[in-house]
Formats: C-alpha cells, sequence, structure tokens
C-alpha cells in the first residue's frame, strides 16, 4: 500500500515537472518572456573525469543534465542507454554537447565508481557528484526531487526525478527528455537545441 502510494506521488511529481516544462515550451513558442532561472542554475562539482566541472565554463555550449544512480535498476541504465543512441545517430553534429549525469547518492557514487560505471555509455556522459552538502542545492535548482528509500534487504534505493533537463547555449532552460519517448522524437528536440542560437 505505501509502495503504491510512493509510485504515485512520484508519478504526480514527474507530470508537475512536465507540465512546467510543457508551459514554458508554449511560451518559447509564442515568444512571451520566460523567467530565465526558472529552472537550472550555476553548479560547480566533482565530475568522473577526475576535474571539475563549472557551468561557468559551458557558456556558449549547450548540454543536458540529469539526476540518477549508479544502482538504480531500471530508469537510470535505461536514460543512460537511449542517451548514448540518440548521441551516436546525432554523431558530430553534437561535438558541441555536453550530457552531466548528477548522482542523488554520492554516498555510494565515488566519482571513481561513476566512471566505471559510464564507460559503458557514450564518452560525452560525464558523471558529475555532489556532495552530501551540494545535492540538495543543485537538485533544488533543476527542480529535482530524491528521496532515500531502505530497501527489505536492508540496503537502500534512491527515488527520483527521472527527466533530462535540455539546456541551452545561454545556460537557459530549452526543455526535457521523457522518460522512453520515442527515439525520433528525442533525436528530434537534441536537433533543435543544437541548432539554437
Ligand atoms: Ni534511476
Amino acid at each position: 500500500m505505501l509502495k503504491n502510494l510512493r509510485v504515485i506521488l512520484w508519478a504526480l511529481v514527474a507530470i508537475a515537472a512536465v507540465t512546467v516544462a510543457a508551459y514554458v515550451y508554449l511560451d518559447r513558442q509564442n515568444a512571451v518572456a520566460i523567467a530565465p532561472a526558472a529552472i537550472g542554475g550555476p553548479f560547480k562539482l566533482a565530475a568522473s573525469s577526475g576535474d571539475t566541472v563549472d557551468s561557468a565554463t559551458l557558456k556558449g555550449q549547450p548540454f543536458a543534465v540529469f539526476f540518477g544512480f549508479t544502482h538504480c535498476p531500471d530508469v537510470c541504465p535505461t536514460t543512460l542507454y537511449e542517451m548514448s543512441s540518440a548521441l551516436g545517430k546525432l554523431g558530430s553534429e553534437a561535438k558541441d554537447l555536453k550530457v552531466f549525469f548528477i548522482t542523488v547518492d554520492p554516498e555510494r557514487d565515488t566519482t571513481e565508481f561513476l566512471k566505471n560505471y559510464l564507460t559503458s555509455f557514450d564518452p560525452r556522459i560525464v558523471g558529475l557528484r555532489p556532495s552530501l552538502e551540494q545535492l540538495p542545492e543543485v537538485a533544488k535548482t533543476y527542480r529535482v526531487l530524491y528521496e532515500k528509500v531502505k530497501t527489505e534487504d536492508g540496503d537502500y534505493t534512491m527515488n527520483h526525478t527521472a527527466l533530462v533537463y535540455l539546456m541551452d547555449r545561454q545556460g537557459r532552460f530549452f526543455g526535457t527528455l521523457d522518460f522512453e519517448e520515442k527515439p525520433e522524437v528525442r533525436l528530434a528536440k537534441l536537433k533543435r537545441l543544437l541548432k539554437e542560437g
């Protein structure tokens, strides 16, 4: 029962996020000025590459961000697989596109662990590891929710928002990729993002 309630709650969170995204998108279509700070914001986080990624250095480059964790049984590996497949199809067209996978489970996901995990996916996907202090802040800027849930075996899993956020060359929110949407829809969105600006 509690589990069902959780699933419903997380579905509502996802629907709310998509609704916000849809309104922002509609606003864009109507050329209405939107608050540029609605989703996203500056971050400076440890990366799986061993460096630090500072969003300030991304000016002029579009990027995609999503939140997850390497122990995720389903949504995260699927999203990473779908993103890798889209990047493969875009080829050099997406050479400017940076993709960040921000862990919501920094306790288990060390940068080294993220690095090893991501070797199975497109090399343009970079893992970012916020500290436990940085995590709530960066999640808040992207309106991402996450929670630690104890499992019956005494371990834990993480519930989290499953949207991929697309940010344009000026670092402004551009739209989302949604979990398991059609590959051609995803590709079209990424092409629009890359053409912008
Ligand atoms: Ni996940």
